[in-house]
């Protein structure tokens, strides 16, 4: 069997990690993904042993000429349309994170050797968790509560994912990050989302490093028909609030964030989609966790460097136009909705089952 390992969504945040990972370790790798201009620019400078093949997933024949030509030991499937950039595109990203998911399953399982599947989901599968309500973190056993478009197709993937006859493991990330500056999130959509969020919500982060490491190691570890927790270690547990500030104060600029909202401790809705993890049986299977918040951290800050200096003196005018572009300039109320700001600031973030003759 070839040692070949298909990456959809290659070029993306996490597949361009995995490449990296898996050429280091000495295999063929092919990037399945779209031809835009930023991924044009991408492949110019790809590792050894890694090769693009340019498909959109949703075009059924791209997807069968790719697995038939490749011929995969693996596919590790991480191409999706993720928050915040889904509350705005909810029909293409149905496409791409559900029907694409069915179409390269099902063409997976006709392969001669079928490939193992390493199926990239999410901690939001969980749903919206109150921490006043539910203090444990979450292990792979909890139901699964799916309430928006973004936890309701990763949910859906994961059905057809698991229910087929492949050998599949499903990874479920924490919120990724990463010490390339140049990707930080800093569209306006990207700060009024983050602003919306809870600040006692939990979250727990993960070096991206670390995620792309337990993807190459869940391509050939004992983890068959496993649901895995992927997250940093127990330094990486946050708060939004503490998350950002930490964040911030790493680029030489503490309270340039303003204080968000607290959640509403009486509501089980009212709260986003990630939390704390228990990744023991994650780790012990698969190794990954290398990077500690403060190796990330202390990491970020020499990568920016003297700009620090500078930066510090703009600490009060980031301050307070992030306060006027936040989620909650002037409304009613003490507790955060997150869900009522994304669907006044983004769109509506409602998922809904499509029923069977749909
Ligand atoms: N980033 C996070 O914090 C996080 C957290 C939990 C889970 N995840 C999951 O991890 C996976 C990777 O996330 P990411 O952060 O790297 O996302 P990303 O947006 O950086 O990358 C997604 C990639 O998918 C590609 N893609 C989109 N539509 C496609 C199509 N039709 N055909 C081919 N390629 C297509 C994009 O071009 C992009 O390169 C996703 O499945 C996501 O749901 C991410």
């Amino acid at each position: 069997m070839s040692d070949t390992v298909l990456v959809t969504g290659g070029f993306g945040l996490v597949g361009s990690q995995t490449v990296r990972r898996l050429a280091a370790q000495g295999r063929r790798v092919v990037i399945a993904d779209l031809e835009t201009p930023a991924n044009v620019k991408a492949s110019a400078t790809l590792p050894r042993g890694a090769e693009v093949r340019w498909t959109d997933l949703t075009d059924a024949e791209q997807v069968q000429r790719l697995v038939s030509d490749t011929a995969p030991s693996a596919i590790i499937h991480l191409a999706a349309i993720i928050a915040p950039a889904i509350y705005r595109i909810p029909k293409v990203a149905r496409r791409v994170n559900v029907d694409a998911t069915a179409t390269l399953v099902r063409i997976a399982e006709a392969q001669p050797n079928p490939p193992r599947f390493v199926h990239a989901s999410s901690n939001a599968v969980f749903g919206p968790r109150n921490p006043h309500r539910t203090p444990d973190p979450l292990t792979a056993d909890d139901p699964m509560r799916p309430v928006d478009i973004y936890s309701g197709t990763k949910v859906e993937a994961e059905e057809i994912v698991q229910s087929s006859n492949l050998e599949w493991v499903v990874l479920r990330f924490g919120g990724v990050l990463t010490n390339d500056l140049s990707a930080l999130p800093l569209s306006t959509d990207a700060m009024v989302f983050q602003s919306a969020l809870p600040s006692d919500n939990r979250v727990q982060s993960v070096d991206v490093r670390d995620v792309a490491w337990a993807c190459a190691a869940a391509t050939t570890a004992d983890v068959v028909h496993e649901i895995l927790l992927i997250a940093g270690d127990e330094s990486h547990r946050h708060t939004y609030g503490s998350l950002s500030a930490g964040l911030v104060a790493a680029l030489g600029m503490p309270g340039a964030f303003p204080p968000g909202r607290p959640g509403d401790p009486e509501s089980d809705d009212a709260w986003f989609v990630t939390d704390w993890m228990d990744t023991t049986r994650a780790q012990e299977a698969l190794q990954f966790q290398h990077y500690s918040w403060s190796d990330m951290m202390a990491e970020l800050t020499e990568t920016f460097g003297w700009k620090r200096h500078p930066a510090r003196l703009l600490v009060p005018v980031v301050r307070a136009v992030m306060k006027r572009r936040g989620a909650y300039w002037k409304a009613p109320g003490v507790y955060a909705d997150p869900w009522g700001a994304i669907r006044a600031n983004l769109g509506d973030p409602a998922w809904v089952r499509p029923t069977e003759s749909a």
